[in-house]
C-alpha cells in the first residue's frame, strides 16, 4: 500500500497534512488488575488518575463484546484493489468473524469494478452504495460531515450488531488483531472510547487546525482551563475523529451528539469551513467540554473515555511516523511524499529482512517513548507495554517505508496476526 494509490477521506492539501499531524504523548498505561464476578475471571481497567468517575462497562458487569456481534464501520471512497486487500485481510486474518459494513462511492466514482465487489463479497461485507444526491446519502454534508449520519442509520439497521462498533478510516487503517477481543482483554469496553494522538509540546487540541473553527463557530478556545482536563499533562491532546470505539448504545449516544453538532454547524453561517478536518474540530470540541456520553439503564452517566496514546486497541501512529519518514527524506536528499523517491522506499530493509522496516530503536520520532515501535521479527506496529496494536492508523505518514512489508503481507497472508495479544 503506497500513498500515491490509495486516496480517501483525508485528501487535504500538503501543508494540512502536514499540520494536522497526531501527536503523541508519552505516559501512563492502563493498570490492569484481575477480579472475578459473574462472567468469571476477567481484566478490569484501573482508570488513570485524571479521568476519576469515568466508569467502564467491565466494572458494571456487561457481558465481554462478542466480536460475532460487533461491527466495524468505514467510509471507502475511490479505493483500489489493494487498499481493500490491506484492510479487510489484515482484518479477517485476526479472525474477526463480525459485521464489517462499508459505505462504498457508487456512481462508477471508485477504483474498483466486479473483482472487488467480489472480494468484498467473500470476505462477507455488507456494502452500502454512497451516491451524492440519491435519498438517504446526507449529500447536502460534506462526505466527512455525512458519514456520522449514515454510520448511525447502519447501525440502527443492524440488529445483530449489539456488541462492541468500531467507526474507523479506512484508507490508512490495517489490523494486527481483534479490536473487540483486545479491548475486552486490556479491560476497555467503555461506552464511549475516543483516541489521543501524540503530543510532542507542538501539536494538541490548542493548535490552530482544531482551535480555530471551535472558536470561530462556538466561541471556545482549548487550553489547560478545560476541566475534564487536570495534570499532570499540561496540554489537551488531539483525538482522532477517524478513530472511535464503544458500545451499540454508547456509539449510538456519540452519534447523536455528533450529527446534531454537525447540524448546527451547517446551519449557522460563520460555522461553514471549506477545509477539510473539522469534524476532528468537532469531536474534540464534543469531548472537552463534556458533551460525550452515555447513560445506563440505572440513570449512571458515563463519559466518553480518552485512551490514551498507545495503550488500546487503536493506535494512531501519525506524528512519529511523519518523523521518521520525513528523517529518511531528509537523510536520502528526497522531498517528503509524493514526491518519487526510489532510494527511499524499504530504506532500512537490508538482505531483504522485510520484517525490520524501521529500527528497532525506542523513542525513534517520539522521544519520550521508552519503548520500540517495531517488532523486528514480525514487522508488527506495537503498543507502549509492547503488544502488537489491534489497529494501526494514518500508516501513510510513513509513506514508502514499509512497502516491502506490505507485499509479503499481502503474498503471506498476514501470518501474524491474531485474535488478541498476551
Ligand atoms: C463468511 O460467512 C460464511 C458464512 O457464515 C463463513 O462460512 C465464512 O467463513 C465467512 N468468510 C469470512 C472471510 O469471514
Ligand atoms: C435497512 O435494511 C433494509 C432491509 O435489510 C434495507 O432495505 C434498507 O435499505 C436499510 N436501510 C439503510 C439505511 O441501510
Ligand atoms: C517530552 O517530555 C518533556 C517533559 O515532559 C516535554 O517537555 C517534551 O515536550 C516532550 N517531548 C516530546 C517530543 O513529546
Ligand atoms: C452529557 O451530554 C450532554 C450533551 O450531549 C450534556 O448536555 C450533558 O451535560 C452531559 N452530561 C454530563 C454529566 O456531562
Ligand atoms: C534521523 O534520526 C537519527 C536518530 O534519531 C538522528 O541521529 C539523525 O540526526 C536524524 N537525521 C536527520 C536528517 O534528521
Amino acid at each position: 500500500m503506497t500513498p500515491q494509490t490509495n486516496s480517501g477521506r483525508r485528501r487535504q492539501p500538503r501543508e494540512l497534512v502536514a499540520l494536522y499531524l497526531p501527536i503523541c504523548f508519552v505516559l501512563i498505561t492502563l493498570l490492569l488488575t484481575a477480579r472475578l464476578d459473574g462472567y468469571g475471571k476477567r481484566l478490569v481497567g484501573v482508570d488513570a488518575p485524571w479521568a476519576e468517575g469515568s466508569t467502564n462497562d467491565a466494572t458494571r458487569g456487561a457481558a465481554p463484546w462478542r466480536s460475532s456481534h460487533s461491527a466495524v464501520l468505514a467510509m471507502a471512497t475511490i479505493m483500489g484493489m489493494d487498499a481493500f486487500q490491506t484492510f479487510l485481510g489484515s482484518l479477517r486474518a485476526t479472525g474477526y468473524s463480525g459485521h464489517i459494513i462499508l459505505g462504498i462511492t457508487g456512481d462508477g466514482g471508485w477504483g474498483g469494478g466486479e473483482d472487488v465487489v467480489d472480494y468484498l463479497t467473500s470476505q462477507n461485507v455488507t456494502i452500502k452504495p454512497y451516491v451524492v444526491g440519491s435519498p438517504g446519502s446526507y449529500s447536502e454534508y460534506k462526505t466527512s460531515h455525512a458519514r456520522f449520519f449514515l454510520y448511525r442509520d447502519w447501525i440502527e439497521n443492524c440488529t445483530s450488531c449489539t456488541d462492541g462498533i468500531m467507526l474507523t478510516d479506512f484508507r490508512d487503517a490495517y489490523f494486527q488483531a481483534d479490536p473487540f477481543a483486545t479491548a475486552v482483554t486490556l479491560g476497555q469496553q467503555y461506552p464511549i472510547m475516543v483516541f489521543e494522538e501524540l503530543v510532542d509540546g507542538v501539536h494538541d487540541a490548542t493548535h490552530s487546525l482544531t482551535n480555530h473553527p471551535v472558536s470561530i463557530c462556538r466561541g471556545y478556545t482549548f487550553g489547560p482551563h478545560q476541566p475534564i482536563f487536570l495534570s499532570p499533562r499540561p496540554l489537551p491532546p488531539v483525538l482522532c475523529s477517524g478513530s472511535t470505539m464503544g458500545s451499540r448504545e454508547g456509539i449510538l449516544e456519540y452519534l447523536r451528539a455528533m450529527t446534531t453538532e454537525i447540524k448546527h454547524w451547517k446551519n449557522t453561517e460563520k460555522c461553514n469551513f471549506d477545509m477539510a478536518g473539522d469534524d476532528q474540530s468537532i469531536h474534540n470540541y464534543l469531548y472537552y467540554t463534556n458533551q460525550l456520553n452515555y447513560t445506563t439503564e440505572k440513570g449512571t452517566v458515563v463519559n466518553a473515555k480518552a485512551i490514551p496514546h498507545r495503550t488500546g486497541s487503536i493506535h494512531v501512529v501519525g506524528v512519529q511516523a511523519d518523523r521518521i519518514y520525513r528523517n529518511v527524506s531528509e537523510t536520502v536528499g528526497c522531498k517528503p511524499w509524493p514526491e518519487p523517491c526510489p532510494e527511499r522506499a524499504n530504506y532500512y530493509v537490508k538482505d531483504d529482512v522485510w520484517q525490520k522496516w524501521i529500527p528497532e530503536r525506542p523513542g525513534f520520532g517520539a522521544p519520550n517513548d521508552t519503548t520500540s515501535l517495531l517488532d523486528p521479527d514480525t514487522g508488527m506496529i506495537l503498543n507502549l507495554d509492547g503488544t502488537p496494536s489491534a489497529q494501526v492508523h494514518q500508516v501513510d505518514r510513513f509513506g514508502d517505508l514499509p512497502q516491502r512489508w506490505f507485499e509479503m503481507m499481502s503474498e503471506k497472508g498476514w501470518p501474524y496476526n491474531k485474535a488478541t495479544w498476551p
